[in-house]
């Protein structure tokens, strides 16, 4: 199951999904030794935000709502965070974001600078230079975001796709025309709302949330399937794999790696080790391999 992505060796097909398990070293190390290939931090944004009022996350059994709100201690307050992660011996994925092309790119090349092996920007939130939009809807404002942050970075660069974007194969083809080395599909699904009815009130402080968890893996996997049919760079499919069948299907979309989100709650921290045993076990009883079954469900039989 070992593979090569964007360069950078990998023992298996799993990615720890962002903003799951927080950035300290200590967590981050644990995901790795419990099976995860490649591990990606909690989205780093330009100033300091405590997130949204809590409850902020709710689990629905057939998945999860969220309205986390991005916390982050700001880019340039991690110095303790980034002197133990200097120090790793796994493969990091660092995730930024901001709200305008400025601060992707400040926040981008500072990040650059201490050296993860990739990074990835989350282009699913708000975008205050345009009145609320997100980066990630339109192709000339997602364009404009990756060529920016490409051009201060030197690590190579993922850009995460959200599946609001009403074509989301145009939205990874201009990421691709930006620079972009591979495409991570998808952010959560929405937003939703749950209404407690004794109380009326919505469950979430932000009364509105992102939907993950195998609810969503359909629409995971049509997107997954639209960029492959558009893009020639590798794409981490990400959205409701839960067990190695999902991730398998997941390949069979177009998908070169696996991210694995919610499921560290449905299954614990060792989920990776499992998925990765279970596609092992699909795979032989089925006598191929990935490279047979990546993208299979686009030839038409
Ligand atoms: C509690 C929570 C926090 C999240 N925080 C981030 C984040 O900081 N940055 C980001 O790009 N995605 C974030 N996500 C989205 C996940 O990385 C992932 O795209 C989504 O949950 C779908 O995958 P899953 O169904 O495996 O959970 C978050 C998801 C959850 C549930």
């Amino acid at each position: 199951m070992k593979t090569e992505f964007l360069g950078i060796p990998l023992k298996n097909r799993t990615v720890l999904a962002s903003g799951i398990l927080g950035n300290s070293k200590d967590i981050l190390e644990r995901v790795y030794h419990s099976g995860c290939a490649l591990v990606t931090m909690k989205s780093i944004g330009p100033a300091p935000r405590d997130g949204h009022k809590n409850p902020t996350v709710l689990d629905l059994g057939h998945g999860m709502i969220n309205a986390v709100g991005l916390p982050s201690p700001g880019y340039d307050r991690m110095e303790g965070e980034w002197d133990e992660l200097a120090r790793r011996n796994f493969p990091l994925c660092a995730s930024i974001y901001g709200g305008s092309v400025a601060e992707y790119a400040r926040v981008a090349e500072f990040v650059s600078q201490k050296k993860p092996d990739v990074i990835e920007i989350n282009i699913s939130c708000p975008n205050s230079e345009k009145h609320g939009m997100i980066f990630g809807v339109h192709t000339d404002s997602a364009f404009e975001v990756v060529s920016a942050v490409k051009q201060v970075i030197n690590v190579p660069l993922i850009a995460k796709l959200t599946p609001q974007a009403p074509d989301i194969a145009s939205i990874a083809c201009a990421c691709e025309d930006a620079g972009a080395d591979a495409i991570c599909a998808i952010n959560t699904v929405g937003p939703g709302m749950v209404i407690d009815i004794e109380s009326r009130q919505p469950v979430l402080a932000f009364k509105k949330g992102g939907l993950s968890g195998p609810m969503i893996k359909p629409v995971a996997v049509r997107c997954v399937y639209d960029i492959f049919k558009a893009v020639r760079i590798p794409i981490i499919g990400l959205g409701g794999i839960t067990t190695g069948e999902d991730a398998i299907e997941m390949i069979m979309a177009g998908a070169s790696l696996t991210g694995i989100g919610s499921a560290v709650r449905y299954r614990g921290i060792d989920v990776f080790d499992k998925v990765t045993r279970e596609m092992n076990d699909w795979l032989e009883s089925h006598n191929c391999s990935i490279e047979d079954i990546k993208g299979a469900a686009h030839q038409e039989t």
